[in-house]
């Protein structure tokens, strides 16, 4: 893909991944992009760079431009290495004047590249920098996605260059929102917030407080990842001050794994609790579903329900990639249950609520076993733990945290 100006003489100079299906444990069915930008004034800067097999493109785009030796200022608003890999090769054939990233950038860069004689700028929230008619203000967001994560802002333009907030997993020949289906964007937009910055939840409140103390009249969101959201940058401030409060629905998930599909029976006996009272379900089958299709769907859930077989005196491995995967992002807010079947020792459904309880999970029960088939006094009690869990998810909080495990 060629460069695409955004904002009169700031052009996107990205690369589009059609290839890429997982980041970092994360699916990506649909790829990915790596967003660059590319600000023409009297100095000129460019804002991060792309993952190192995509350096070329990255060269060609600005080089459709400008000479990329022109280049005066390199901004790193983050230095995992999807942003950063080409900042080596950029440094070395532009030998910008400056090479600018927060405090913590420094150190990373330094960390990552061991090169501790680039012309670094180190700046703070705040500080600005004047290109010639444009002027960028630097907005620190640590842990937005790492502790270097910064965003620059050009008040002329009204653009938040947004690094990693705001983006989405989807390659695309367009590059803004207004040119594809908004539904299908903000699906992957939910999804990636899910899977990326759920949580660092209470960090995304009070990055939403800062632009409003800061003053940011945002007129464009350019992340560095997925659509700029030239049409509706409100839309996506909106959502994310929803995900982040962990706004959940009326709405449960089943998930489980079943060997010889008794642990299958039981999942649909409790979506019948469920409905009973009313609650939407979604019965997901983990040999069918990846991890970060099913966090994005806990990000809209109010309850979980969790289900595997015994196995080795533990739980399936699919189950507990799950419960390691979800408790690292920190899920709030929600009630569930464990159940599943077993043969002799039964350790599952023990195992997978304590996971559940370290993450805070508001258990409504011990969880329901079953050995071997279950039998209709088996499936009485799984149609009655739907009914638990339906009516404690009623019960909570209209946002923040589950109450107190049971
Ligand atoms: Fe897209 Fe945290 O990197």
């Amino acid at each position: 893909m060629g460069p695409v100006e955004i904002k009169s003489n700031v052009y996107w100079v990205g690369a589009v991944d059609w290839n890429i299906r997982d980041f970092h444990g994360y699916s990506t069915p649909k790829g990915t992009t790596y967003n660059a930008y590319l600000v023409i004034d009297e100095k000129i800067a460019l804002f991060d760079t792309v993952k190192l097999p995509f350096k070329k493109d990255l060269i060609e785009n600005i080089s459709r431009i400008i000479d990329p030796r022109r280049i005066d200022y390199l901004v790193v608003n983050h230095v995992e290495m999807d942003h950063s890999g080409t900042v080596p090769d950029i440094v070395e054939l532009a030998g910008p004047e400056e090479v600018i990233c927060s405090p913590m950038g420094k150190k990373a860069l330094i960390d990552h590249y061991n090169r501790g004689d680039w012309p670094y700028h180190v700046v703070e929230t705040g500080q600005t920098l004047k290109l010639g008619k444009k002027t960028v203000s630097f907005l620190e967001t640590r842990m937005l996605h790492w502790p270097d994560s910064m965003m620059s802002y050009i008040l002329e333009d009204r653009l938040l260059l947004s690094n990693d907030a705001f983006g989405q997993h989807w390659a695309t020949s367009q590059r803004f929102d207004d040119e594809i289906d908004a539904a299908e964007l903000f699906n992957h937009a939910g999804k990636y917030y899910a899977n990326i910055l759920l949580l660092f939840s209470p960090v995304v409140q009070k990055l939403m407080t800062k632009i409003v103390e800061m003053g940011l009249d945002i007129d464009m969101i350019a992340p560095d990842h997925g659509l700029i959201w030239r049409h509706d940058p409100a839309g996506i401030i909106s959502a994310y001050r929803k995900w982040s409060r962990q706004e959940s629905r009326r709405n449960a998930l089943i998930v489980y794994d079943t060997m010889w599909q008794a642990t299958e029976s039981m999942a649909h006996a409790i979506s019948e609790g469920l409905k009973e009272e009313g609650f939407d379900f979604q019965i997901l089958n983990l040999k069918f579903n990846h991890r970060s299709d099913i966090m994005a769907e806990v990000l809209d859930s109010s309850a979980i329900v969790l289900g595997s077989p015994t196995i080795n005196n533990g739980m399936m491995p699919a189950m507990a990639d799950l419960l390691s995967y979800m408790k690292g992002l920190r899920p709030a807010g929600k009630v569930g249950a464990a159940f599943g079947s077993y043969g002799w020792s039964g350790e599952a459904v023990k195992l997978i609520s304590e996971a559940m309880r370290d993450m805070n999970i508001g258990l409504v029960s011990d969880g329901v076993r079953v050995k071997y088939s279950p039998k209709k006094e088996d499936l009485d009690r799984c149609v009655e733990l739907g009914r638990q869990v339906a009516r404690a998810a009623l019960n909570l909080p209209s946002r923040s945290q589950a109450p107190a495990t049971a």
